[in-house]
């Protein structure tokens, strides 16, 4: 059982914006131009693009071509959450495509380290995602070589799941390493978010909350990202 978070991580925490990442998964494709016109307006400050392949997750979702059409329709940062095997195949492409940030999961890189090295050489973010059954203990030793930390609660494939409350434990557990070694690493939150636990997320020390179904499902996207956010 982890402890309160540190009261210095949480002055920091309340210093800045918590950040919300519509993850455009649940985005209707068929006017996906307007959907990402309609988040930025109503205040996303990035955007979760989820690429699957039908091997690591059971799903097929998109490649670099989307993404980079994606790139040309927006100003804010893309964080492309690869789950796919063998990624460092594909992260200059994606890169090349436009993201900022290239996510890997940590259950695909049996060589970690050195394909976080390749996403800093290719002048990017680092993100690493670990599964909801991955304990927090396994990514310990590249924390301070990445920007973000993507810890999945649900199991990745699909939009619309369950949020598994025993991730909480973890994003308290990642809070208060980051917040005892006085270094800043983005701790994102990814699946099954709503207005109905982001402020418990919050609490445990999240930064970034990634949310596909709970913004693009509903009436009001402002509505939806200032609740998650916090603000209403
Ligand atoms: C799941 C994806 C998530 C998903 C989130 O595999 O990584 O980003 O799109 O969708 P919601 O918010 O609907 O759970
Ligand atoms: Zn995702």
């Amino acid at each position: 059982m982890v402890g309160l978070i540190p009261v210095n991580y949480k002055d920091q925490l309340n210093k800045q914006k918590i950040k919300i990442a519509p993850s455009i998964l649940a985005a209707d494709f068929s006017c996906l131009r307007e959907e990402i016109r309609k988040v930025e307006e109503a205040g996303a400050d990035l955007l979760h693009l989820d690429v699957m392949d039908g091997h690591f997750v059971p799903n097929i979702s998109f490649g670099p071509p989307i993404v980079k059409t994606i790139n040309r329709f927006t100003q804010l940062p893309l964080d492309v959450h690869l789950m796919i095997k063998r990624p460092e195949r594909y992260l200059k492409a994606f890169r090349d495509s436009g993201a900022d940030y290239l996510t890997v999961h940590l259950e695909t890189c049996p060589h970690l380290a050195e394909v976080i090295r390749q996403i800093r050489d290719l002048k990017a973010k680092a993100g690493v995602a670990l599964n909801p059954q991955t304990p927090f203990n396994s990514i310990i030793p590249f924390l301070e070589a990445i920007d973000l930390l993507l810890l999945m609660s649900v199991n990745p494939g699909f939009g619309g799941q369950k949020f598994i409350p025993s991730v909480l434990e973890k994003i308290k557990e990642a809070a208060q390493w980051v917040s005892q070694r006085k270094i800043w690493l983005e701790i994102a939150v990814d699946g099954g978010v709503g207005p109905q636990n982001a402020a418990q997320i919050i609490e445990a020390g999240a930064t970034i909350l990634a949310a596909g179904t709970s913004i693009f499902k509903s009436a009001d996207y402002k509505e939806a990202i200032d609740s998650l956010r916090g603000q209403r």
